[in-house]
């Protein structure tokens, strides 16, 4: 699985428009890097599809060339007079042309980075089982930073990963530089990803000394030719940390001083340093308002810092107090909404997609749309924290795509998610998309085959949010495993109806956060053991002998009325909230009547057990595909699959076994007991 979904086997037969009894002539250009990185790819990569290295040539000679580059530094695309206005930067186009009386296929950028985007839709054209031949295509990215969050420390480990230790290797960098940075620059690139934040949101002010900054350079050089460019989380008292001042105080001259340094010291050594990413105050992290200023203020000097550089820097807004216990989900959008405004050019502000903390389901931010003077970036988390780390298979896909496309009705119907963050919405054109990643040092980087879809996932959707989960997902099973349709198909399937089973065996009906506390894993509904209420299941479920759920409406902690009016009256009303959302906007007597007739109590059950169901048919669906797929990975996902279907079962049982215990009531009619 290190290939990831670049493993560029031998296909079945030669796609139409490529004559197989010869090389291809590929017509490139030599020049920067980032043209020797989109050759060398399509060298590897047609290699390997076709079983025959192409042919590097100054001219097309015979049919099925290759050409590419920039009209700007290739004579050969200069003369086809392609209309390259609207690709923009990092924008390509792939067309069937003639030359010289020879069938050729043309790729096409502004920019080289835009010829490497290009060279590897090509190589997924061929991939997924496309012809080369009527070629007429044109993408450009529609959010402008497309970035990974590694929550990796520098000690190796990894918060919240769970695919082995950070595949940053501090002790032998700078000197040596490990082919897999290459590798998976490589990756990136073939989705689009253009930043990395190389260190965890819970920083150590150690990144930003002399000696590390060394490192985080040679990093930045090996990434460079594939478009990715490096940025780090900075803790905010690192000026007392590292600088050896008595204060991080935002508003002090010596504090601002000692951030210009600092960035001017970073851009001498990384020239392309992207910015910062900042977790403040926030989960014990030290912020702004340890000095009693505001967001903006931090936030706003860090910018100051970076701006001669043109830097930027990305401010979270997950924060929420121990002292506030009314509905932690409030929180964030209380603290920043009234910030709208306030904030610098270059500053965004990195929104998680749900109010509370990537759960399974959760509504969408209530941020989005209600701060429109300050560009939002979406934070999802590829890593699956709170969805069974690395053995269950939920792609992540369709949990993204559902919140890209919830209506804010910010500006009427319409207003999604996705155009709020693509910057359409409020007319910025400073916009991004973090996944945190869940890469580390594994065989197959994410702990396992069908993890690897959802960082695929996340970069094809940062690219354009509008892209649909199932399209996304059929090209990767494609890349993956096989474009044979009796493969491809069947995975797409499991694939799609993975995450509602986790949803229905984790946390069905909008019950969210019921994992154990602290680690995540397992169901612990009745876990009260932290010190923190709200780190605590019990605080979010509120279950007791009469009922469950937590009301968010008018009549509760009104966290409703953060939407716009018409959600807000969505959410507000019984009527008209969807089961998926019911407990976590309302909470209901055990005998409530849902919608199917069914009391909520049968109806929740059933969802526990239609859960484990759904993962009992996925293992029966890749049984099926034994002897179709290479004995490794087919048995790696079999073995994942029957742990999957255990815990699917554990949770259901203890999940169903606890409410009980306060509720009382027995098992539905009909409802088969657990074997
Ligand atoms: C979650 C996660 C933490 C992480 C935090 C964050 O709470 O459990 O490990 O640090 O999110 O996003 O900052």
């Amino acid at each position: 699985g290190h290939d990831l979904w670049l493993r560029y086997h031998a296909l079945a037969a030669a796609p139409a428009g490529i004559d197989t009894r010869q090389a291809v002539q590929l017509v490139a250009g030599q020049g920067s890097p980032t043209a020797k990185a989109a050759s060398g790819e399509l060298v590897r990569g047609l290699g390997g599809l076709l079983g025959k290295t192409p042919e590097l040539s100054g001219t097309v000679s015979r049919d099925g060339a290759l050409i590419i580059g920039t009209p700007a530094s290739s004579p050969v695309v200069a003369g086809l007079h392609l209309d390259t206005r609207e690709l923009g930067r990092e924008g390509y186009l792939i067309k069937s042309v003639v030359v010289n009386g020879h069938p050729a296929t043309a790729i096409v950028g502004n920019d080289d980075i835009g010829v490497l985007y290009g060279s590897f839709r090509f190589l997924r054209l061929l991939q997924t089982g496309h012809p080369a031949t009527g070629l007429d295509l044109r993408d450009r990215p529609q959010v402008k930073l497309r970035v990974l969050d590694h929550w990796d420390n520098l000690d190796g480990s990894v918060e919240r990963g769970y695919a082995g230790a950070s595949i940053w290797d501090w002790w032998k960098l700078p000197g040596y530089l490990d082919p897999r940075y290459t590798d998976y620059a490589r990756a990136n690139a073939s989705i689009g990803i253009n930043g990395t934040v190389l260190n965890n949101v819970n920083a150590d002010p150690l990144v930003l000394t002399p000696a590390y900054l060394k490192k985080v350079a040679a990093l930045a050089g090996v990434f460079r030719p594939w478009g990715i460019r490096v940025y780090l989380s900075a803790r905010f008292s690192a000026p007392i940390e590292i600088g050896g001042l008595k204060t991080a105080d935002p508003l002090d001259p010596a504090v601002r001083q000692w951030w210009r340094d600092k960035a001017d010291e970073i851009y001498r050594v990384i020239p392309d340093f992207g910015g910062f990413l900042v977790k403040a105050n926030s989960e014990g992290q030290p912020g702004p308002q340890d000095y009693h200023r505001t967001h903006a203020d931090g936030a706003n000097m860090l910018a100051d810092a970076l701006a001669p550089h043109g830097g930027i820097v990305m401010w979270r807004a997950f924060v929420y107090s121990e002292h506030d216990l009314d509905d932690r989900t409030k929180q964030a959008y209380n603290e920043f909404k009234p910030l709208d405004g306030a904030f610098r050019d270059n500053v965004l502000l990195q929104v998680k997609n749900g109010p509370l903390d990537f759960q399974p389901r959760e509504p969408f931010s209530p941020l989005f749309g209600a701060m429109p003077k300050t560009p939002l970036m979406m934070e999802f988390q590829i890593t699956k924290e709170y969805l069974g780390f690395a053995t269950h298979l939920v792609y992540l896909g369709p949990l993204w795509e559902e919140v890209l496309r919830a209506d804010t009705y910010a500006k009427g119907k319409g207003s999604t998610v996705a155009k709020v963050v693509d910057g359409q919405l409020d007319g910025h054109t400073l916009t991004g998309m973090a996944g945190v990643a869940n890469i580390g040092t594994d065989r197959d980087w994410s702990g396992s085959v069908f993890d690897q879809a959802n960082w695929y996932a996340f970069g094809r959707l940062a690219w354009d949010p509008t892209q649909s989960a199932r399209a996304i997902a059929d090209d990767w099973a494609r890349m993956t495993f096989t474009p044979d349709d009796a493969v491809a198909k069947p995975i797409v399937g499991m694939m799609m109806a993975s995450r509602e089973a986790a949803v229905d065996y984790m946390t069905p009906l909008g019950l969210a956060h019921l994992m154990g506390a602290g680690h995540h894993y397992g169901p612990a509904p009745w876990d009260d053991s932290l010190p923190r209420a709200d780190w605590n299941p019990v605080y979010y479920h509120r279950a007791d002998k009469n009922g469950i759920g937590f009301d968010r409406t008018r009549k509760g902690s009104d966290a409703v009325d953060q939407y716009a009016p018409p959600v807000a009256a969505e959410f507000n009303s019984l009527k008209s909230t969807p089961d998926a959302y019911l407990l976590w906007f309302h909470h209901l007597p055990w005998d409530y009547r849902m919608r199917s007739g069914r009391t909520l109590w049968d109806e929740l059950v059933m969802h526990y057990s239609h859960g484990v169901d759904e993962v009992k048919q996925m293992r029966a669906t890749w049984k099926s595909l034994d002897g179709r797929i290479d004995a490794q990975r087919y048995a790696q996902t079999a073995a994942f699959l029957a742990i999957q279907q255990n815990e699917a079962q554990w949770w259901r049982d203890a999940s169903i076994a606890y409410w009980q215990s306060l509720n009382h009531l027995p098992l539905p009619a009909g409802y088969a007991p657990p074997a």
